[in-house]
């Protein structure tokens, strides 16, 4: 494989991994304000970007280039409310998005094919990450962010499946 496109394909790794992190202290903010549908929410979404991480791991070690892990950054630990926490995760989908749009157009550039199908599946799931925060957003700007809608709108997060 060639050496920029392996780079930065190890360097995606880390970026879902620090993903999964920055939803989970996401998760945790929302368990302090006892808001438990929406921590719940946030903790599937971690998964979710684990499971995208693994992703990479297993296509590279399938390509039978190495993987080397590395270091992940702290996540912000301090939010104001569900409505800054939503506008920042769908501030962050896109900047992923980029991201993979910058890969892919790699993939083209250095002729790599399999890496190029391969990133077809990351190109349709980003549609799924951007709409799901923005559609949440939407319903907490409409609510105000606060009340017995924010309650409601807990327990409906609540039912998100892994
Ligand atoms: Fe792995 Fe939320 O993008």
């Amino acid at each position: 494989m060639d050496k920029k496109l392996h780079s930065a394909l190890n360097e995606q790794i880390k970026n879902e991994l620090y993903s999964a992190y920055l939803y989970l202290s996401m998760a945790s903010w929302f368990e302090s304000v006892n808001l438990e549908g929406f921590a719940h929410w946030m903790k599937v979404q971690a998964k979710e970007e684990e499971k995208h991480a693994m992703k990479i791991f297993d296509f590279l070690n399938d390509r039978g280039v190495k993987v080397v892990l590395q270091a992940i950054a702290q996540p912000p630990v301090d939010f104001s409310s569900a409505k800054e926490i939503f506008e920042q995760s769908l501030g962050h989908e896109k900047k992923v998005t980029a991201m993979i749009n910058k890969l892919y157009d790699l993939s083209l550039d250095v002729g790599d094919h399999a890496s190029r199908v391969f990133l077809h599946w990351f190109i349709n799931e980003q549609v799924e990450e951007e709409k799901s925060p923005s559609k949440i957003l939407e319903t907490l700007r409409a609510i105000k962010g606060e009340g017995a809608a924010l309650i409601m709108l807990d327990r409906e997060l609540a039912k998100r499946e892994g």
